[in-house]
This record gives C-alpha cells, sequence and structure tokens, in this order.
C-alpha cells in the first residue's frame, strides 16, 4: 500500500464529516495501520467542525492541540483525557486488527483500519448525536453505531461477531450516560477556544462566468471564498430554478485556505442562446442578510452585438470614404499646383528669355 492511498483512505473519511448548518461537532479521524509502513502504527486527526484542532499517534503518545495561532494552547488536564482517549483507541484497533487478521486468514501485507468517531452539538448547546463508523481495508463495511438522543441502532459489520442483546442495551447506556456527555463537554471546550476560526462569517463572492464549449455555452454559477461551508446556489432561467439534473457540478469543495468555493454549470445550446432567457445565480449564506445575485441575458446581448458590429462595419467605411476622398483631393490639389509651379516657371522663363531679348 502506498502513500497515496492510505492519503486517499483519510480524504474518504473527510467526505462523510458534514456538520448541518446550525450545529457543530467534533470528529476523530483513526487510522491504525498494520504491516510495514512508514507511517505511525495509529494516527489520529481531531476535527472540530471541519477545521483541524488535534493530533495524536502511536509514536508521540502526546496529545497535540492544534489551535488557529501557534501560541493557542489547552489546559494539561485536557490534553492528558485526550491522550487517554486516543490510547485507549489505539489498544482496541490493534486488538480488533489481530482478530480480523485471524479471522479472514491475512497473513501479509498491510492492513488499513479507520475509525470515525464523534458527536454533533445544535447551535443552542443541546446535544444531537453521537457516532462511531469503521471499515477495514477501505472495502468492507464494519460496525457502525449510532445513537441520537431518540434512536440507538447497532449494526454488527459482516466481519466479526457482533454484540448480542445484552451487549447492545449496556453500550447504548455508556454511550448515552458517558460517551455522548464526554464529547458533547469536550466539543463546548474546543468551540470556546477556536470560535474565532469554527464561528467566522466569510460572505461568499458570486459569479456568473460564460464560457464556449462545442455546441453553445457553458454557464457557470460560481462562489468563492465563502466560510462556513454550507450555502445555498441556484440558478435561476427566467425566474425559475434550473432543474439541478440539468446543472453539473454542485460539490463544495474547500479552496485550500480556509474557505469554500461551490460551481454549478449549465450547457446552454447555440439554438437556446439565441432565445432571449435571463440567467441569474443567486446565493443565500448564513453571512449575508440578502440573497447575492448577478444575472446574464441570452439573446438581447447577441442582437446586441450585431447591431453594434453593423455599426462598426458602417462607420469604418465612412471613415475610409472620408480617407480616399481626403487622399484624392490633396492629390488632386497637390499636381494642380505642381502644374502651376511648373506654368510659373515657363512663364518666368519666358519672361527672363524675353527680357534678355529685349
Ligand atoms: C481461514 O483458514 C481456515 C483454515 O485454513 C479456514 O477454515 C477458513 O475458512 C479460512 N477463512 C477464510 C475467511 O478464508
Ligand atoms: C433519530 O433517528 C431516527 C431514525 O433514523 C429518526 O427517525 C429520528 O427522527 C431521529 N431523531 C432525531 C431527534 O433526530
Ligand atoms: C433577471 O432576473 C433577475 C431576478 O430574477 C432580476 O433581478 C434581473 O433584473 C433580471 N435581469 C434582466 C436583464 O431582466
Ligand atoms: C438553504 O435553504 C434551506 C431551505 O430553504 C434553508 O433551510 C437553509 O437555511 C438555507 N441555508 C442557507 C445557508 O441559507
Amino acid at each position: 500500500m502506498d502513500k497515496l492511498s492510505i492519503f486517499l483512505f483519510v480524504l474518504s473519511f473527510y467526505t462523510i464529516v458534514n456538520t448541518g448548518s446550525g450545529s457543530h461537532s467534533l470528529w476523530a479521524l483513526a487510522t491504525y495501520i498494520g504491516g510495514e509502513t512508514p507511517f505511525p502504527e495509529f494516527m489520529v486527526v481531531g476535527m472540530l467542525d471541519d477545521v483541524q484542532v488535534a493530533y495524536y499517534d502511536s509514536n508521540m503518545k502526546h496529545f497535540i492541540y492544534r489551535g488557529h495561532n501557534p501560541t493557542d494552547k489547552i489546559p494539561d488536564n485536557e490534553a492528558q483525557d485526550g491522550a487517554y482517549v486516543f490510547g485507549n483507541m489505539y489498544n482496541t484497533l490493534k486488538v480488533r486488527s489481530f482478530n480480523l487478521k485471524n479471522h479472514l486468514n491475512l497473513t501479509e501485507g498491510v492492513q488499513v483500519q479507520q475509525r470515525m468517531a464523534g458527536c454533533e452539538m445544535l447551535d443552542n448547546g443541546e446535544p444531537a448525536l453521537i457516532m462511531q463508523k469503521a471499515n477495514f481495508n477501505g472495502i468492507f463495511a464494519d460496525f457502525a453505531i449510532y445513537y441520537n438522543m431518540t434512536h440507538f441502532t447497532y449494526d454488527a459489520g459482516k466481519l466479526l461477531i457482533g454484540w448480542d442483546g445484552m451487549m447492545q442495551a449496556y453500550k447504548r447506556t455508556v454511550y448515552e450516560n458517558v460517551y455522548l456527555p464526554m464529547c458533547i463537554r469536550t466539543l463546548k471546550s474546543f468551540l470556546k477556544r477556536g470560535k474565532n476560526v469554527v464561528m467566522r462569517k466569510v460572505p461568499p463572492r458570486l459569479r456568473l462566468i460564460k464560457k464556449e464549449v462545442s455546441g453553445g455555452l457553458q454557464v457557470s454559477c460560481l462562489a468563492f471564498g465563502f466560510y462556513p461551508r454550507h450555502i445555498n446556489l441556484t440558478l435561476l432561467r427566467d425566474g425559475q430554478p434550473v432543474a439541478e439534473q440539468e446543472l453539473t457540478g454542485g460539490e463544495v469543495l474547500p479552496s485550500g485556505d480556509g474557505t469554500y468555493q461551490l460551481r454549478k454549470s449549465l450547457e446552454v445550446s447555440t439554438e437556446e442562446l439565441k432565445k432571449r432567457h435571463n440567467y441569474t445565480c443567486t446565493a443565500s449564506h448564513l453571512s449575508l442578510d440578502n440573497k447575492l445575485d448577478v444575472s446574464w441575458e441570452s439573446g438581447a446581448e447577441r442582437v446586441h452585438l450585431s447591431t453594434l458590429s453593423a455599426l462598426l462595419v458602417i462607420v469604418l467605411i465612412v471613415i475610409l470614404l472620408g480617407i480616399f476622398i481626403c487622399v484624392k483631393r490633396s492629390r488632386f490639389t497637390a499636381s494642380q499646383s505642381k502644374l502651376a509651379n511648373v506654368d510659373e516657371k515657363v512663364s518666368e522663363e519666358m519672361n527672363l528669355s524675353s527680357d534678355s531679348e529685349t
């Protein structure tokens, strides 16, 4: 297994992390790697919403808090709690890896277990859910646990024998009364410290981009530079939303600078372009009181352009004609004055000669 595929594993986990607007989340994304690799056997990244706040690995065995500023620190007891929780997770995954290897008769090669565990809280501070998901070698759906204040679900997965009814009841109690409050408490504490980052509101910038493609024009609605990631971006044709299945794109992507971007594109055929349509791109975002929009009208612009170019051609012809006439004229006068000169000279010479004769 190369670095890239491990990276992709981690990425595939990241895409699950999708806190709804009006809530905050704390997730631990853990990777356990069995076999010879240049990586630590166990690594965890702690995410507060979509911002990395913590790191732990089996080589360091320390909980590293990553604040927005390099000087940000958390109290020692919290760092110790973190190290304890992640240390436990490490041991659990190690045992599970051993059992899975045995069970599946895997004697060599690299095995990767991934686990995502964490909780979500509503904006008003109420806990919303706690969840744990696991997979093995990226292919198998391993077990999952989910509790959302009303329902507890447990999926044993297909790899190992799951918990029996008694054990499930016990786990439910533990998740409900121990893990969830603990996770929410930590989430609140991190939120207090990281609020400048995760609670900031950066409004989107909006563009309507037109690009020539074969068979017509691609009209794209682009919103970029916004935070948080939740945005409603709609492309309207004459005031009506264009159906999602006509659009391409639509995935919110990180821009790499802590903000997000989203693009939705529509292909408009050359036929359609001749018709007069009003395309409007509209965005609503937490940072905006009012919707943001930009519009463009098809058809109109073309007519406009062709009249404009016709006008231009006429103006050009007139100018050229003017130049032509001017040049003709000046040539004519020049030759006339030349003739006049010659006349003068001749008459002068004649005068002279007649003078000398006299
Ligand atoms: C593993 O090997 C044992 C004994 O060789 C066999 O009984 C078992 O079915 C194998 N398991 C798998 C998942 O291939
Ligand atoms: C919890 O999940 C169940 C099943 O998915 C759903 O029916 C229920 O509405 C959820 N409860 C809350 C409070 O979200
Ligand atoms: C296009 O529609 C939007 C809203 O639907 C409106 O604000 C805008 O003025 C319209 N533009 C034109 C050129 O009609
Ligand atoms: C997006 O639209 C939905 C449904 O109309 C609404 O509930 C939500 O608050 C909107 N989100 C934003 C960021 O405006």
